[in-house]
């Protein structure tokens, strides 16, 4: 199996992308432009990905086509 990011392509509808929460692809579009960072900082958001987490790569792609660079915590020396 090919461990690539799932493609997610821009449509006029509206996409369920979290059927766990109910999140559309345009929710998490929005809450990217807003501001969120990551996947869980998504997740707190919106939900998007806050339970079983299979939507999640899905996420990813959508903060990755919005250029965000997923990056970890930077702790405090
Ligand atoms: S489908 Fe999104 S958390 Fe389950």
């Amino acid at each position: 199996m090919v461990d690539t990011p799932p493609v997610v392509r821009q449509t006029y509808r509206c996409m369920v992308v979290c059927h766990c929460n109910a999140v559309s692809d345009r929710e998490i579009r929005s809450e990217i432009l807003a501001g969120a960072l990551g996947a869980d900082e998504v997740a707190v958001r919106c939900g998007a990905g806050g339970r079983c987490g299979s939507c999640r790569p899905v996420v990813e792609a959508l903060l990755a086509e919005q250029g965000v660079d997923i990056r970890p915590a930077i702790s405090a020396a």
